[in-house]
């Protein structure tokens, strides 16, 4: 198993929010950061961060995808962990019978299948090496008992319960003693363009939580959605 300053960490939408944080904290982890942004000029230029590991990446397209994980395993012969974190919430203030076709199926495509996408390249690549962590980053909107709720978006809160089954899903494919989890994490409410300056967290708090959950010890949870450090649900 790679040394934790020694191991490779994709996250997807690096340039802001949450996954900006998540890719701060793992340069003063130690990590390395591999960063899938949609437009490279606009990362932000980080402390830590290696030459040539900001990588152009719109989760929506199947092929940068595949370049961005074969350029990874290329360069590094692994990666220890994905961040399927980019995301969008463009149905706040509709619901079903207000949501169009065109934004459900552009919310599925980023938040859903991109993070599916992702997971199906780099699962294969875990299992092989014996060790990996992915963290898709889920919502409270997307709990059973909230996605219908009066004044959840329906696309976003669509995509985010099916994102937990996906989680699922993948984690289910992994053999049995092989140290590799996919779970769901739950960022809360997150001051960032997406959740708002009202929001109650920064969004250094769930950046510690999953940089917690990527460093985890062997026999960590695996299937499971994860809110501040703890097993919502397994
Ligand atoms: N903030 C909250 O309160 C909250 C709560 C629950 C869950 N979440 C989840 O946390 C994650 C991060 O949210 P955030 O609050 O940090 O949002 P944010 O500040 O709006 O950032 C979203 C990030 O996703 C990227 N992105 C969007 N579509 C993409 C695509 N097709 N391909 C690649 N990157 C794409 C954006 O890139 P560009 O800069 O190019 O647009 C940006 O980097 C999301 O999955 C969100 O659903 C957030």
């Amino acid at each position: 198993m790679p040394r934790l300053h020694d191991r490779v960490i994709a996250v997807t939408g690096a340039n802001r929010g949450i996954g900006l944080a998540t890719a701060q904290a793992l340069l003063a982890a130690g990590g390395i950061v591999w960063a899938g942004v949609r437009d490279p000029v606009r990362m932000p230029a980080l402390p830590g961060m290696q030459d040539g590991c900001v990588r152009r990446l719109d989760v929506t397209d199947a092929m940068q995808c595949e370049a961005f994980v074969a350029d990874a395993l290329e360069r590094f012969g692994r990666l220890d962990g994905l961040v399927n974190n980019a995301g969008m919430l463009p149905d706040e203030g509709l619901d079903a019978l207000s949501l169009d076709e065109v934004t459900l199926r552009e919310v599925l495509e980023t938040n859903l299948l991109g993070a599916w996408r992702l997971c199906k390249l780099v699962l294969p690549a875990m299992v092989r090496a014996g060790h990996g962590r992915i963290v898709n980053i889920g919502s409270g909107w997307g709990e059973a008992s909230a996605v219908a709720a009066p004044g959840t978006p329906p696309a976003y809160g669509l995509s985010k319960l099916a994102l937990h089954a996906v989680t699922r899903q993948f984690a289910a494919c992994v053999p049995p003693n092989v140290d590799v989890c996919v779970n769901t994490l739950d960022p809360g409410w997150v001051r960032t363009d997406m959740g708002g300056q009202a929001a109650s967290r920064s969004a250094d708090a769930p950046a510690s939580e999953i940089v917690a959950v990527l460093f985890s010890p062997p026999g960590s949870a695996n299937g499971a959605l994860l809110r501040r450090g703890t097993v919502v649900e397994a």
